[in-house]
């Protein structure tokens, strides 16, 4: 008889964001002719920079004539695409990455979902509160955690972030083997100094730990001082891998590239205590289950690496911080309290009140979607989260139909 991966039964029914997808469907459907702005999902609005759009041309040209046709490309990615990455978005900083650590994939929900499978299955995980629903439900579909009590699961360390601690949480005091970090955070857009940075790479090289590093919103930090690669603290090559996307810093959402840098010189251990290079294993996962990403895609991503590309993606991530300036002054004149929006494309906001029940109010007298807190976990309770991903003038009708709403 077949029978199912029982852990399944542990995960909530839905997916956070297809949940609320599916009521805000059910508000659309019963009410046609109201004009709905989604603020929810951090899904980007603005067309991809130009430079994008003529290189995937001339790509696509490539691929209608048989000299330059490609098939299958390397797994991993064109050199083209890795060396651009490892001298702009790491040498470029200081830190020392090589092309060949880089691993281009479709998207970094689907690598930070499936990395933690060359783990072993009883190791400790510290996981943050609130949380980017990807880190937590990928463990326990795997069966590293125990049932959910109370809107936790067994067995995990959750890293409570919470107004007392600026939202960026502390160095637990029990050790733990492998740690989630987003920073700039999704969803509280809160960031991390360097100092934090350092505690958390010390906290993983004494426990001979693995911190997964989720920088997918780097291109928002506007703050000179706040790191942009955990590379850029020492000794994180040993002890992390990193993940990032061009979905939020060029529009990538729908196009879909992102990458995974593993050093080679990070390790875990088997039973006898021998240390193996994470970067062979994920090396054998990705070309056993990937086949690489489109190479018209990839060329529009190399892209974003020339002089006009940079500037490009600058005036794209500065648009949206636009956004979050004037969402983050409107919430605060509303009289609540708020994080993020000034390193990072979404605003947190601390409502005091059950975090659905401001979703609905929100959906049902603003038509504005927003996320609920509670979805990404038990510390998200009264917030909600804000994106500012949206054309000026929806953003600019959600406020004013918010501030309507709630006075
Ligand atoms: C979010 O809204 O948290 C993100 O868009 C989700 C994602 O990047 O997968």
């Amino acid at each position: 008889m077949i029978r199912i991966n029982e852990n399944y039964t542990k995960l909530k029914a839905s997916y956070l964001f297809s949940d609320i997808a599916k009521r805000v469907s059910a508000y659309v459907a019963a009410n046609p002719s109201k004009a709905v702005i989604r603020l929810g999902i951090g899904d980007v609005t603005e067309p991809l920079p130009p430079v994008c759009v003529e290189a995937m041309h001339a790509a696509t040209d490539e691929m209608a004539k048989r000299a330059t046709f490609k098939g299958y490309g390397p797994e991993q990615g064109y050199a083209f695409l890795r060396e651009a990455i490892a001298q702009h978005d790491y040498t470029a900083r200081g830190c020392k990455i090589e092309a060949d650590e880089i691993f281009v994939s479709d998207g970094s929900k689907c690598d930070c979902g499936n990395i933690q499978e060359i783990f072993a299955q009883d190791i400790r995980l510290a996981i943050p509160d609130p949380v980017y629903p990807v880190y937590l439900d990928t463990n326990v579909m795997a069966g590293r955690t125990g049932g959910n009590v109370d809107g936790r699961y067994e067995g995990v360390t959750y890293l409570d972030s919470t107004p007392a601690n600026g939202y960026v949480p502390a160095i637990p005091s029990v050790a733990t083997d492998l740690i989630y970090l987003c920073f700039p955070n999704n969803p509280t857009g809160a960031v991390a100094t360097r100092a934090q940075l350092t505690a958390w790479v010390e906290y993983a090289r004494k426990n001979k730990a693995v911190i997964l590093f989720d920088s997918a919103y780097e291109a928002y930090i506007r703050n000179p001082d706040i790191p942009h690669s955990i590379y850029e603290i020492e000794g994180a090559r040993d002890v992390a891998i990193e993940f990032r996307s061009f979905s939020k810093t060029a529009g990538f959402t729908g196009t879909r590239c992102a990458y995974t840098v593993v050093p080679k010189s990070v390790v875990a251990y088997d039973n006898a205590g021998n240390a193996h290079p994470l970067h062979a294993l994920w090396n054998r996962r990705h070309t056993t289950k990937f086949n690489g990403v489109a190479y018209p895609i990839q060329k529009a991503a190399a892209a974003i690496f020339t002089d006009a590309g940079k500037q490009q993606t600058k005036a794209l991530t500065d648009f949206y911080l636009a956004n979050a300036k004037l969402i983050r002054e409107a919430v605060n004149q509303l009289g609540f309290t708020c994080i993020g929006g000034d390193n990072a494309p979404y605003i947190w906001i601390n409502t005091g009140r059950d975090s659905w029940e401001f979703f609905d109010t929100l959906l049902n007298q603003a038509q504005v979607v927003c996320t609920p807190g509670a979805g990404f976990g038990k510390c998200g309770e009264g917030h909600v989260r804000i994106s500012a991903f949206n054309s000026r003038e929806n953003v600019e009708t959600a406020l004013a139909r918010i501030a309507k709403a709630l006075k």
